[in-house]
């Protein structure tokens, strides 16, 4: 089986490529920097640029004579006020957590079909979910790659092509010194409530589950005859998961403003 997963050079994608290939499976990673590893493959590749994503899908394609998963990974976060925040940054968070995934799924379908048979695993998050102030557009795009994930799962049913959505609570990953944070200040009309938010979400990422539960819960969904529309990363997370569907909404955000201000 070939596997391909995006943003493979770090956290949870490195870790699952390792796991997956330790596995036994043939796995190709696309990231954009340039490394090489004893157990799988890394094309360097930046997935918002949908020429090479596409070439590289079709150099593996050419190589293997499959592919039969792809594990859509790659995500950037930002943190701040939704009025302090650059469009231009607000673009990229798109790009890379939505756009990307969405180009990426398009273009590997048909080497799914060929396969006879395939699966997509879309890494988003408990943020999809659980609303976090001055991370507004994190959650906006796991929420929408989400929603996309099952309108695609419906699509595709009829090709035994399995869609499938990861939701990782905090996870202890190089994700937290990676966030874009320009807009992570202390001012005036906020006072405090953007730092104290931002620094509690970051000490509970770095006190977070080790990756490799993510890439366990990844390995099963792929080993399933027929995969699971949605899988939660972590007991206490499955829990949180559940209130937020059956609390009311205004219960739900009063909650998470008593935890993040
Ligand atoms: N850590 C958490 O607490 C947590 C919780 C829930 C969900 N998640 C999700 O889990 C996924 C993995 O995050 P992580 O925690 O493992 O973070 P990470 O260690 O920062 O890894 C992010 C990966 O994405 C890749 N990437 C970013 N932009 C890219 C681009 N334009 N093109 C290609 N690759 C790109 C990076 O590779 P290069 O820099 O080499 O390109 C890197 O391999 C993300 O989708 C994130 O939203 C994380």
């Amino acid at each position: 089986m070939v596997i391909v997963i995006t943003g493979a050079s770090s956290g949870i994608g490195y870790e699952t490529a390792k796991f997956l290939s330790l596995k036994g499976y043939k796995v190709y990673g696309l990231s954009r920097r340039t490394f090489e590893d004893e157990h799988f493959v890394n094309l360097p590749c930046d997935i918002t640029d949908y020429n090479r994503v596409k070439d590289c899908f079709e150099e593996i394609y050419q190589k293997e004579g499959r592919i039969d998963v792809l594990i859509n990974n790659a995500g950037m976060g930002i943190s701040g006020a939704v009025e302090y925040t650059e469009n231009s940054d607000i673009k990229k968070i798109f790009d890379v957590n939505v756009l990307a995934l969405i180009n990426a799924c398009k273009l590997v379908v048909p080497y799914l079909r060929k396969s006879g048979k395939g699966k997509i695993v879309n890494v988003s998050s408990v943020a999809s979910t659980v609303p976090i102030p001055f991370q507004a557009f994190y959650s906006a795009t796991k929420s929408a790659v989400q929603q996309f994930s099952y309108a695609l799962r419906l699509e595709l049913k009829q090709f035994k092509i399995d869609v499938s959505v990861v939701c990782p609570g905090d996870t202890k990953t190089n994700f937290t010194s990676s966030r874009v944070k320009d807009n992570v200040v202390e001012d005036e009309l906020y006072g405090k409530r953007i730092v104290n938010s931002i620094q509690k979400m970051e000490k509970d990422e770095q006190n977070g589950m080790p990756p490799i539960e993510v890439s366990k819960i990844i390995y099963k969904i792929i080993k399933k005859n027929h995969s699971p529309a949605c899988k939660t990363v972590g007991f206490g997370y499955k829990m949180i998961m559940l209130l937020v569907k059956i609390l009311p909404t205004r219960f739900m955000l009063w909650v998470v403003s008593k935890l993040y201000g």
